[in-house]
C-alpha cells in the first residue's frame, strides 16, 4: 500500500512530529509505503510528490514548519483539480489514500474529496484550537507558551517605564490563545473575538491597574471587535481563501487607550512568532499520537474521518462532526478569567 501525506493551510508547530508518527507506525507495523506531497493540495494537483521513508523523518517531532511544505490551493481548483482529475493523478501515481493534515479549509477539502471517492482522512491543525471536534489541537499550547513568554518580558519593560502594554495574539474567529496566554501572564484585561467590549470596558480595567501602582497589560486577539465595530481590524488585503489577513487591532487600541486614560501605551503584535520554530514537549506528544492512529487508520481502511483528542486519548470522529460549529470560549471561561482583571 502506498500513502500520500500533506499539509496544507498556515503551517503550525507539530506538523513534522504527525509526520513522523503515521511513517514510523505505518512503515514499522504496517508495511506502507509513504510519498510526501509538496505544499498542500497544490502537490496533489500538480502530482508533485516524492518519496517518504523513516530516514527522512528522523529526529523531527521537535523540528518546526513542515518538510512538505504547505500552501492555501483549493484542490477543486484550476485545470488540473477537481476530484476526477485528482483520482487520475493518484491512482496513476499508484498512491492508495491521503492523509490530509490541515484545520477547517483543508478537511472542508478532505470532506468534500472523501464525498467525491477518494480515500483520505484528516489529522486537526490548528493554532487557533478552534476546532469543536478535537479538545486540543496540537500547536496551540506551542502558541500559549510564546506569547505567554512574550508577556512576561512586555510587563517587566512596562513596569520600568509605569506604561501600558498591548499584546496582541492570533485567534480569527476564537480568543483561546489570547484567554490562555492572558491568564497566564496576568493581564488586567483580554479582550476576544466573542466577547465585544466597548472602550470603556477596557479602559475602566486599565486605569484599576494602573491605580494599584501596576504597569496595566491588555492582550488582544486579532479578531477581537470593540462593540459596534462589524468586522475585525484588518489592513492587509485578502489571503488565498479571500479571508481578509488580521492583524494591528492592538495598535488601533493602544493609542486609543492613551488617549482615554493619559497613560503611555504601546502596542506590540506577536504575529507569526507564534506559529515559529520547536514545538512544546505537549504539542510534540499529541501531534505523534495523531500520527501514529492516523497510521492505524490507514491500516484499517478507515476513511473519511478525523482523529481527534477527547479528554487524554485519540479518538475518530466523522468530517461533519469536526467541521461543525466553531469551538468558541464558552461565556463561563471568559467570566472566570474576568475575576482577576483590573
Ligand atoms: O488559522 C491560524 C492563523 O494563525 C490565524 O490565527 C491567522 O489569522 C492566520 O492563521 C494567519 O494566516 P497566514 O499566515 O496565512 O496569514
Amino acid at each position: 500500500m502506498k500513502i500520500g501525506i500533506l499539509t496544507s493551510g498556515g503551517d503550525c508547530p507539530g506538523l513534522n512530529a504527525v509526520i513522523r508518527g503515521a511513517v514510523l507506525k505505518g512503515r514499522r507495523k504496517y508495511d506502507i509505503d509513504f510519498v510526501g506531497i509538496r505544499d498542500g493540495w497544490k502537490g496533489l494537483v500538480d502530482a508533485d510528490f516524492f518519496p517518504l521513508t523513516t530516514g527522512d523523518v528522523k529526529g523531527l517531532s521537535k523540528v518546526g514548519g513542515t518538510i512538505l511544505g504547505t500552501s492555501r490551493t483549493n484542490p477543486y481548483e484550476g485545470d488540473r483539480g477537481g476530484a476526477e482529475n485528482i483520482k487520475k493523478t493518484l491512482w496513476g501515481h499508484k498512491v492508495d489514500g491521503v492523509i490530509a493534515i490541515g484545520g477547517e479549509g483543508t478537511l472542508a477539502a478532505a470532506q468534500r474529496l472523501w464525498n467525491d471517492g477518494i480515500p483520505v482522512l484528516g489529522v486537526p491543525k490548528t493554532i487557533d484550537n478552534d476546532l469543536r471536534a478535537t479538545d486540543y489541537s496540537f500547536g496551540f499550547d506551542t502558541a500559549v507558551n510564546i506569547a505567554t513568554d512574550a508577556m512576561d518580558r512586555l510587563r517587566t519593560t512596562g513596569d520600568s517605564h509605569q506604561r501600558c502594554m498591548v499584546a496582541e495574539v492570533m485567534g480569527r474567529h476564537v480568543g483561546w490563545i489570547a484567554l490562555h496566554s492572558g491568564m497566564a501572564a496576568g493581564a488586567h484585561i483580554i479582550c476576544i473575538p466573542e466577547v465585544p467590549l466597548t472602550l470603556d470596558d477596557i479602559t475602566k480595567q486599565v486605569l484599576a491597574a494602573n491605580d494599584r501602582g501596576r504597569a496595566p497589560l491588555v492582550v488582544v486577539a486579532e479578531g477581537f471587535k470593540l462593540e459596534g465595530q462589524d468586522e475585525a481590524y484588518s489592513d492587509r488585503g485578502l489571503d488565498a481563501f479571500n479571508r481578509p489577513r488580521l492583524g494591528g487591532i492592538g495598535e488601533v487600541l493602544a493609542p486609543l487607550i492613551e488617549h482615554a486614560t493619559g497613560i503611555e501605551t504601546r502596542a506590540t503584535v506577536l504575529g507569526h512568532i507564534q506559529r515559529g520554530g520547536s514545538p512544546s514537549s505537549f504539542d510534540r506528544v499529541l501531534a505523534t499520537r495523531l500520527g501514529l492512529h492516523a497510521a492505524d487508520m490507514v491500516y484499517e481502511g478507515a476513511w473519511g474521518k478525523m482523529v481527534a483528542m477527547k479528554g487524554t486519548e485519540i479518538e475518530r470522529v466523522s468530517f461533519e462532526d469536526a467541521l461543525g460549529e466553531l469551538n468558541e470560549v464558552p461565556a463561563h471561561r471568559y467570566e472566570e478569567a474576568s475575576a482577576l482583571f483590573g
